[in-house]
């Protein structure tokens, strides 16, 4: 669906000067060739992503692109200029959104571009822990091809729940995969109804507790809010069963990181696989970096080669349709 961006006059072409874009760090070639091809439009790399250097350098560009950096009220308050942020990806709590909806700076997403690579992620973190398979090329690395390899307990996907934490467009994109394994999936959502959950092959649980009660595997898709921090904490891993398996790859601070950390110590689950982290980079000292019972990576559920390449796309298309009127509803953050 396409509406009017948010103009007080619509931006006229021939008078106009060239659109100045910052891209606030590095992202892939595609999205910036949009860029080069379209004449009406300049964009600068901006790898410095200190307050200071932003403060320096943003006040003279009219939208910018956003990675992983702050952008707070500090900085925009200096930026009278800028119309859009666009968002390379779907999370936005790195924007001060209380500040850009009084300034009426619009906010986008790649709201197309990266649900089956974070899906696929999801996948891949099951399958691992589940197969045990670090342990596994341990051993054949390390010489003992069959010494210990059937002492290692692997299990199967197959006839598991799974309860899908937020139905958006990555536990939409996630259901699918599950069930491609034949896994039993749950859904707690409740701002998504039972219809369209059983539309999609999953059955709708009304209380996070029933969901987490009976299931093998959690995997988390909603926003970090402040409704949704701290959503699993101790109190809730209690109620799990103690061979769960727990997939974060939404944000860190939606399990309690130390909570979590003690609730595997104690065997209260059976381990997790972590994406995202409370603080990025994760603490040299943060525990759960020297549990074994945890598989770990750098916030990088998004970076396969296709995903790179349609979340920088979209990021510089989202800001070309912007101003040209045309953008897509989807990709409008409703603040
Ligand atoms: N690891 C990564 O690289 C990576 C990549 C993309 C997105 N993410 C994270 O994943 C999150 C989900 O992405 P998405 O595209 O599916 O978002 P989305 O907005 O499409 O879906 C979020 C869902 O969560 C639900 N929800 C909100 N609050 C809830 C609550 N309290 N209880 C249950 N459900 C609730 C919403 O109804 C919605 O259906 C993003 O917010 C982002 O933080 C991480």
């Amino acid at each position: 669906m396409i509406i009017e961006a948010k103009f007080d006059s619509p931006w006229d072409r021939q008078n106009s000067m060239k659109k100045k874009i910052a891209i606030i760090e590095k992202i892939h070639s595609d999205g910036l060739e949009l860029l080069k091809k379209n004449q009406d439009y300049e964009y600068e790399l901006i790898t410095d992503v200190s307050e200071e250097n932003l403060i320096k350098k943003l006040p003279e560009f009219d939208a910018c692109t956003l990675r992983v950096s702050k952008l707070n009220e500090n900085i925009l308050k200096h930026c009278p200029k800028i119309k859009v942020i666009s968002r390379h990806g779907v999370g936005y709590d790195n924007v001060d959104l209380n500040y850009i909806k009084k300034k009426d700076i619009s906010l986008l997403i790649t709201a197309t571009a990266n649900a089956v690579a974070v899906a696929e992620h999801v996948i891949y973190m099951m399958l691992s822990i589940s197969k045990s398979i670090n342990q596994y090329d341990n051993e054949v690395r390390s010489g003992n091809f069959k010494k210990n390899a059937s002492k290692i307990e692997t299990l199967e996907l197959f006839n598991k729940e799974i309860l899908i934490l937020g139905f958006g467009r990555i536990g939409k994109s996630l259901i699918k995969r599950c069930l491609g394994f034949d896994m039993k999936v749950k859904i707690f959502d409740p701002f998504v109804s039972e219809d369209m959950i059983k539309k999609f092959g999953g059955s709708k649980v009304e209380s996070l507790d029933d969901g987490l009660k009976s299931c093998d595997y959690l995997s988390l898709h909603v926003p970090l809010t402040e409704k949704t921090k701290n959503m699993i904490d101790y109190s809730k891993l209690k109620t799990m069963k103690n061979t769960a398996i727990i997939i974060n790859t939404s944000r860190g601070g939606i399990i309690n990181e130390a909570d979590l950390d003690k609730a595997i110590n104690e065997k209260i689950i059976f381990g997790a696989g972590l994406d995202v982290f409370e603080k990025e980079p994760v603490d040299k000292n943060n525990p759960l970096i020297k549990n074994n019972k945890v598989l770990l990576s750098p916030h990088s559920a998004t970076f396969t080669n296709e995903c790179k390449s349609r979340m920088s796309l979209e990021t510089t298309k989202n800001i070309i349709d912007f101003f040209e009127n045309k953008i897509d509803k989807s990709m409008i953050v409703k603040i």
